[in-house]
């Protein structure tokens, strides 16, 4: 067994949690990645809610999904933090990408206010056991004081309500990504 890097490990946790006919949110679309792969873990039954505030990532997404003929996506041009708009429904997940779009903009970065926001948005739509996952990137400017802001959010979430893991290699160069998972006891 080869140890995951951050990115691998949301997906396996991902597999682990959300089952088909979930509702769950990408709160970070990007190229779609993760939307992809929410579409196809909760199935025609199911629904993912994806956001981003790039017209260019919410078409490559739409694009993405289209593609692989998935039409479970409801794939908006609005910032995670206003998520509440359009999601009303419990969900089983959410996923947060950290940072910028790395074939795109770097200069369009997530801010540790509106993630802050957005997270906590999403515990509240959270159902039991479900999972909240965040892929922290934090090697651009700006991204330290985000990993900062929501290392201190995450740490200081109540026990008595919330599980929250850190998953993170420590002797890597440069600043590899890491990630968090919280779970709704
Ligand atoms: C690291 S990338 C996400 C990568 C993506 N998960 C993928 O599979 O390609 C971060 C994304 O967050 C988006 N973003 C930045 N601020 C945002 C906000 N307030 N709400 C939603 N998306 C935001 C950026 O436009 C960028 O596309």
């Amino acid at each position: 067994m080869k140890l995951q890097s951050a990115l691998h490990f949301s997906h396996t946790l991902l597999d682990q949690v959300v089952k088909p006919g979930d509702n769950v949110i990408d709160a970070t679309a990007g190229m779609g990645n993760d939307t992809l792969k929410l579409a196809q873990l909760v199935g025609p039954n199911g629904h993912v809610y994806s956001f981003d505030i790039q017209k260019t990532a919410v078409t490559a997404t739409k694009a993405k999904l289209a593609a692989a003929g998935y039409q479970n996506a409801t794939i908006v041009q609005l910032g995670h933090e206003q998520l509440d708009q359009v999601v009303r429904v419990p969900i089983k997940s959410a996923i947060f990408n950290l940072g910028y779009l790395p074939n795109g903009d770097h200069h369009v970065i997530t801010h540790p206010e509106t993630t802050i926001t957005a997270l906590e948005k999403c515990l509240d739509l959270l159902e039991t056991l479900g999972l909240v996952i965040v892929v922290c990137y934090y090697g651009h400017p700006g991204g330290e004081a985000e990993k900062s802001q929501v290392l201190d959010w995450v740490t200081h979430l109540p026990q008595r309500k919330f599980n929250v893991l850190q998953y993170q290699f420590l002797n890597q160069v440069h600043q590899p990504p890491f990630l968090l998972a919280i779970q709704k006891r």
